[in-house]
């Protein structure tokens, strides 16, 4: 018998979010966002459902060669740049985009030469501190971009710390800090992600860049994807491989973290943390058995889960469970453990088939 356990990816779901992404964003390009490993979904599956886009982004080499390799043959940012001078010369025989965001980057595009067909996205530090040159040096290092770039030009870019919190001020003085720091420059520019495309429309500017809601997640915990019009991308499933039935009392998996309160089922399903089904996730996660709710009882091993199937008097062995995906949001799980649905859905890991619907 199989191990039934797989990640279906709505490839139709990828293209109505994209569309969903220009219904809110109207002139802006979409540099849509499909690092690691297309958030999990697969990277090439992935692109070839985002054919509408204007550019796809990664975060490594390695991601733009198997791109280019998967048939992506137009736009491409590589969002980090490059560390090295290899990675650089990888990064120019792909022709992809290049992201500065410090010195060294300049100092090595100086000395090797940039293919002229290239444009650069020079990133700004408007309070982030993560990658980016100071809001001070943005004028002086935008005139030594601007004599290295194609002449597709430069590109002024920046990202946002906290889009997720609408009331957070941060944003606007992010905002505010770029457009001075920017200001009489002639660039194109990029500020938003997901969160600021939903919550600040005044950052969408020429080219957003939204990952999450590709894949049909709402970045904001204040709205639901479904509100937003998402569809969830990726559906983590897998099913019933045993079921237990256990008295009052009985303890249940590793830890004997969980005790059952009366005589119950107990369900066993064919998923665990080394299918990137954390075991962080903590007793009541929901799940869903036959498309209705049940929930964790007990902790998550490395193949297996166990589940309490009260209210499930009907429940078998071979019936379908759902982790996350169609019919129950990855962020009301994520929100179990107080994560991020982003860890969840990349962290699915290499040994569950995705399979494209
Ligand atoms: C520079 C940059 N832009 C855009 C994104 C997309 O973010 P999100 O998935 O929140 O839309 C990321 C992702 O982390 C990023 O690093």
């Amino acid at each position: 018998m199989g191990r039934n356990t797989v990640a279906s990816i709505d490839l139709a779901a990828i293209r109505h979010n994209l569309q969903i992404v220009r219904n809110l964003t109207s002139t802006s390009q979409i540099v849509s966002v499909v690092k690691a490993d297309g958030y999990g979904h697969g990277i090439t599956r992935v692109a070839g459902a985002l054919q509408d886009t204007d550019l796809l982004a990664v975060a490594t080499p390695g991601e733009a060669a198997a791109l280019r390799e998967g048939g992506w043959k137009d736009r491409l940012l590589l969002l980090e740049g490059f560390a090295n001078a290899d990675d650089f010369e990888l990064a120019q025989s792909l022709q992809v985009e290049m992201v500065v965001h410090q010195q060294a980057q300049l100092d090595m595009l100086e000395q090797r030469g940039m293919s002229p067909k290239n444009r650069l996205w020079l990133k700004i530090d408007s309070g982030m501190h993560r990658l980016g040159f100071p809001l001070s040096d943005a004028q002086e290092v935008f005139a030594a971009a601007e004599s290295l770039a194609g002449p597709g030009g430069v590109i002024l870019m920046s990202h946002f710390a906290c889009a997720d919190e609408p009331e957070n001020p941060m944003t606007q003085k992010q905002i505010q800090g770029f457009d001075r720091a920017a200001m009489g420059l002639d660039a194109r520019q990029s500020l938003a992600n997901s969160a600021a495309i939903l919550n600040f429309p005044t950052s969408h500017r020429d080219l957003v860049r939204p990952g999450i809601l590709l894949y049909g997640i709402s970045p904001d915990p204040a709205q639901s994807a479904a509100t937003i019009g998402l569809k969830p991308a990726m559906t983590l499933s897998s099913e019933l491989v045993a079921i237990n039935h256990c008295a009052e009392d009985d303890c249940v998996g590793y830890g004997s973290t969980y005790q059952c309160p009366e005589d119950m089922r107990i369900g066993v399903a064919a998923i665990g943390y080394g299918d990137g089904y954390p075991r962080y996730l903590p007793n009541g996660t929901p799940v869903l058995v036959n498309g209705k709710r049940a929930f964790l009882a007990g902790r998550v091993s490395m193949d297996l889960i166990t589940l309490d199937l009260r209210g499930h008097d009907n429940a078998k062995i071979g019936d379908p469970v759902i982790l996350w995906g169609e019919g129950l949001a990855v962020e009301n799980v994520a929100a179990c453990a107080n994560v991020v649905p982003y860890e969840l859905i990349c962290g699915v890991t290499g040994r569950v088939p995705r399979i494209s619907v």
